[in-house]
């Protein structure tokens, strides 16, 4: 590229993020300013200067987020440390907002000045509403508005291409997270947190969950290496919910349900980091310290400020996640009655993350297949028996993301259950992504190859074209398999 190539788009790109840096000014200014005030004016100016450049040669110029990423005109803004705090402000701005972002037209620069306050009010006091996208929907209409639209998610399947419907799960993934990081660090400093924001989140995962609850499954499997107990949160949130589905709870309970998986290890900020996270077997003392945290999750729970009623929905189950069927695990309880249903779900959940985790005492682990084979040998001792059968069958033989090698010494990924399976021979043979070791210099170790079923058989032989030697858990080999699913 010659130099005044790229000193064009050293400009465009410094232009956009001017551009963001004047959106989010304006919305902060207009919260304690009138219309006629210097700052605002100003501001106001600098916000219409900057679309108006951007929109030159590119039309309508859209403001939004994806995951922790700002887009303007569609291209990635580069986060630098400078830029942090001002992106995650409007990231949490638009998030709090339930919408997407904006989209201007350059028909804003005859926009007058007060009714560009007007529309930048709206978007603040939409915060306050309970359904913010509905109400500013119904509020910022183009007529009164022409030169902006609000991007909002559109949640219909029909809507959805595939890249989108991944993107989106992702999307949904990384909020959910968002949320129970939030509650635990308010929690942590001491500071006021409610249960808006987590409810909002899971409200919008449980919706594309009943639209596409194999993604979800194969969300399920991402695995932080760092983090492990917010990451480990939201899988049993998930794997929770998509079991919820299958014995038809309604939305609402599985949201409910899906907060439990959330606030289940809550208790575990709590914990002696030395002993949270360390290599190698805990000591009976340290095991004993370990297991207040069931106790201690329900304590933080019930300083959220919520109502009474919606606190008490979220106590049991996480009380209950490390009590097994029979009533032994722990705290220990001498009661005789039954654990609640979503107790018993969450048990099945958190065991099956937590034994197909990599942790860092415990670097190998089974695969998900063993998993759950290691998990029947509990089946009416430690877990409800119509509950396992139906996790156990929801997630197949080889649950998506697990690691197969074949006869041809060629590995594959479980991407997706047997189409049709007629019998258990079908059941075992699922579609699977082969892996290529990656040429390359990049990050990554391997990189997609064809795509096979399993089931296919040679016409002429009427043979399986391929046998399945053994499997393995793809985290062992820092593979997350969702980077391979459509
Ligand atoms: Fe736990
Ligand atoms: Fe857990």
């Amino acid at each position: 590229m010659s130099e005044t190539g790229k000193s064009q788009l050293i400009r465009r790109n410094q232009l956009r993020e001017e551009c963001v840096k004047a959106f989010y000014s304006l919305i902060r200014a207009a919260r304690i300013h009138q219309a006629n005030n210097q700052l605002i004016v100003q501001t106001a100016k600098e916000f219409v200067r900057t679309v108006v450049e951007l929109s030159k040669d590119a039309g309508d110029v859209s403001i939004q987020f994806m995951g922790r990423r700002i887009y303007v005109q569609e291209k990635k803004l580069i986060f630098r440390p400078e830029t942090v705090t001002l992106f995650d402000g409007i990231i949490d701005y638009f998030d709090k907002r339930a919408v997407q972002g904006i989209r201007l037209r350059p028909t804003i620069k005859d926009a007058k000045g007060v009714d560009l306050l007007a529309f930048i009010r709206l978007l603040n006091d939409a915060e306050k509403q309970d359904r913010p996208r509905e109400w500013l929907l119904a509020q910022a209409t183009p007529d009164k508005h022409p030169w902006v639209e609000l991007l909002q998610e559109a949640y219909g399947a029909d809507a959805m291409e595939e890249g989108d419907r991944k993107n989106r799960g992702l999307r949904s993934y990384a909020h959910v997270m968002e949320s129970v990081q939030e509650i635990a660090r308010k929690l942590t400093a001491r500071q006021s947190t409610g249960l808006n924001r987590a409810r909002r989140v899971l409200q919008n995962m449980v919706d594309l969950i009943m639209e596409d609850e194999p993604l979800f499954r194969a969300l399920s499997t991402i695995r932080f290496y760092d983090d492990y107990t917010f990451g480990h949160s939201v899988n049993v949130g998930i794997l929770s919910m998509c079991l919820g589905k299958r014995i038809m709870l309604s939305k609402k309970s599985l949201e409910t349900l899906g907060l439990c998986g959330l606030l289940h290890d809550l208790g575990k900020i709590e914990a002696p980091k030395n002993i949270l996270n360390k290599p190698g077997k805990l000591t009976d003392e340290e095991f004993e310290v370990m297991k207040r945290h069931s106790m201690d999750s329900v304590r933080l729970i019930v300083k959220i400020q919520a109502s009474r009623d919606r606190k008490n929905d979220i106590l049991l189950a996480p009380f209950e996640h490390h009590l097994k069927y029979d009533l032994s695990g722990y705290p220990k309880t001498d009661r005789s009655s039954a654990l609640s249903l979503f107790g018993r779900i969450l048990a099945i959940a958190d065991v099956y993350d937590a034994i197909t985790s990599p942790r860092v005492y415990r670097k190998s682990v089974l695969p998900p297949n063993r998993a759950l084979g290691f998990m029947w040998e509990g089946v009416g001792k430690d877990f409800d028996p119509i509950l396992l059968k139906i996790f156990i069958n929801m997630l197949g033989v080889y649950p998506v993301g697990t690691l197969l090698v074949l006869d041809t010494r060629k590995a594959g990924l479980v991407v997706e259950p047997p189409e049709d399976a007629e019998g258990p021979l079908e059941w075992a043979r699922p579609w699977i992504v082969l892996l290529k070791r990656d040429s390359g210099n990049g990050h990554r170790k391997f990189v997609k190859g064809e795509t096979i079923n399993l089931a296919e058989k040679d016409p002429k032989t009427g043979h399986y074209r391929h046998t399945i030697v053994k499997s393995l858990n793809a985290a062992n080999y820092g593979i997350q398999p969702i980077d391979f699913i459509r």
